[in-house]
């Protein structure tokens, strides 16, 4: 419901709640015109600066009736969850090395990363979504993403180009490697949902981008055979 508006000039404004009264607007939708004199109450005036505690708990999972226990949905949240904090560093780390590029392949690195970096984070909506749908709750927060990954930080600054490549080489497989593992345990416990979502996308997508990274460090000739 929107905020109950008073047209009375110079009526207290103790009635509309300490928050709406820190607010100009809110205080005009009140009536409050400041010289005494009324103004059209505005009905459409939001609520401001709304706060309450969570209402659903990090870790904890909603009954939804999917046909899994508690204990299945439980466990794929938990094993989503580090595949998708992990999966939001690695679209991280595309777009640090994306810009950070550089060197005479820099055009082709550069669009070929942000690529990556585009279906990275579709995989990362996916995931997220998949964690929503089964009653848990996805880690959103980068702060929180940061705790839960265990995908090394890079420097701050650049890497040799190679280096970069082989950060990025090294995420994925660290993303894989887990990928494997929770879609066998998930199919165990009975979600085959989650199992295929790890399946079908997290790892043939990871597998795809993998390929296409380490043929980037393969130390080849480029005009005359040796
Ligand atoms: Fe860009």
């Amino acid at each position: 419901m929107p905020p109950r508006t008073s047209s009375a000039a110079g009526k207290s404004s103790a009635s509309s709640g300490p928050r709406s009264a820190r607010t100009p607007l809110a205080a005009a939708s009140r009536g409050d015109k400041g010289n005494g004199r009324a103004r059209r109450p505005v009905p459409s005036q939001p609520w401001l600066h709304q706060r309450a505690g969570e209402v659903q708990q990090f870790g904890t999972v909603r009954q939804f009736p999917l046909g899994l226990s508690d204990d299945a949905r439980t466990y794929s949240c938990e094993r989503l969850n580090q595949v998708l904090a992990d999966s939001q560093i690695l679209y991280a780390l595309y777009k640090k090395h994306h810009w950070l590029m550089r060197g005479a392949t820099f055009c082709q690195l550069h669009l070929l990363l942000d690529k990556h970096a585009s279906e990275q984070l579709q995989l990362v909506d996916l995931v997220a979504e998949r964690v929503q749908t089964l009653g848990g709750v996805a880690v959103g927060d980068p702060r929180h993403v940061a705790e839960i990954t265990s995908v090394p930080r890079p420097p701050n600054g650049a890497e040799e180009v190679p280096a970069m490549l082989s950060r990025l080489l090294e995420a994925h497989e660290t993303i894989l490697t887990d990928a494997h593992d929770a879609a066998a345990r998930t199919a165990e416990m009975g979600d085959d949902g989650t199992s295929d979502l790890l399946v079908s996308d997290v790892i043939r997508t990871g597998e795809l981008h993998a390929w296409f990274l380490a043929e980037h460090l393969v130390d080849t000739p480029l005009v005359r055979a040796q």
